[in-house]
């Protein structure tokens, strides 16, 4: 095990979890430089495993979550939370979701959504970072539980006015993103089309579309000339 790993917090898993089952989908990201395994590793899938997720993993998860970096160390996230084994709140987590998202988010062990507080706690004035720190949050909160051998799901797809009646949340936080995690599952459990989905390969826009030097829309030299070379080592 090297420094790496032990820093990154692999050393406590043993490498058996983290590798995918017969039927789980490994769906490693296809870059075009060299990235950290987590992050390759991390996808978003609707199979989960009828499997409860350890409260110690799921504290580690939300630590992971509250050492995030924010504007002005503000931290202006919150969580709600609830696992099957607590079914009425599980049940008032799902009741909150769209019907296309319950169909697989309700067989998840864990159900969360994330939420924003939109002005300062110290001056009261708008923070316009609030959802860019609770996204970092969350992302946090996602590769560590990759580095556990757990997957999240995140959704716009919930009714934010039902979320903010059924949970009374109070004025000033904005409801952002409902999470879905667990331990993987197999996509066979899931029925058409998300059987499809859990199998089509995932793609990203390449470098070239979205770093730019100089002037909006100026290819960045840099992504241009590892796009070049890249191209010329995988023909
Ligand atoms: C803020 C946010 C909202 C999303 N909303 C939904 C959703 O409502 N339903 C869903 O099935 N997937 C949802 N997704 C998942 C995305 O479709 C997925 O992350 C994207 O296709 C990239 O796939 P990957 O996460 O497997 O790399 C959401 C993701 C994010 C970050």
């Amino acid at each position: 095990m090297g420094h790496e790993d032990a820093y990154l917090g692999m050393a406590a898993v043993p490498l058996d979890d983290l590798m995918c089952g017969e039927g789980i989908v490994e769906k490693l990201a296809n870059t075009s430089c060299p990235i950290h395994d987590l992050l390759r590793r991390r996808w978003s899938p609707r199979a989960f495993a009828n499997r409860p997720v350890e409260p110690e993993k799921l504290c580690s998860l939300l630590e992971a979550a509250r050492w995030a970096p924010s504007s002005y160390n503000e931290q202006p996230w919150a969580y709600l939370l609830a696992t099957r084994e607590q079914p009425v709140e599980f049940a008032r987590l799902l009741s909150v979701l769209v019907e296309g998202n319950v169909v697989w988010a309700q067989h998840a062990p864990v159900l969360m959504l994330s939420l924003a507080r939109l002005n300062f706690e110290r001056n009261g004035k708008p923070n316009r970072h609030a959802f860019h720190d609770v996204g970092l949050a969350s992302e946090n909160l996602i590769i560590q539980a990759t580095a556990m051998g757990l997957a999240a799901h995140q959704m716009a797809g919930f009714h934010v006015d039902k979320a903010r009646e059924v949970f009374n949340i109070p004025e000033g936080w904005e409801p952002t993103a409902a999470i879905a995690l667990g331990y993987r599952g197999e996509a066979e459990s899931l029925p058409e089309p998300l059987r499809a989905r859990e199998l089509a390969p995932r793609t990203r826009k390449p470098l070239e579309q979205f770093v730019f030097t100089g002037r909006w829309g100026q290819v960045a030299p840099l992504v241009a000339h590892a796009q070049a070379a890249n191209h010329q080592t995988t023909g």
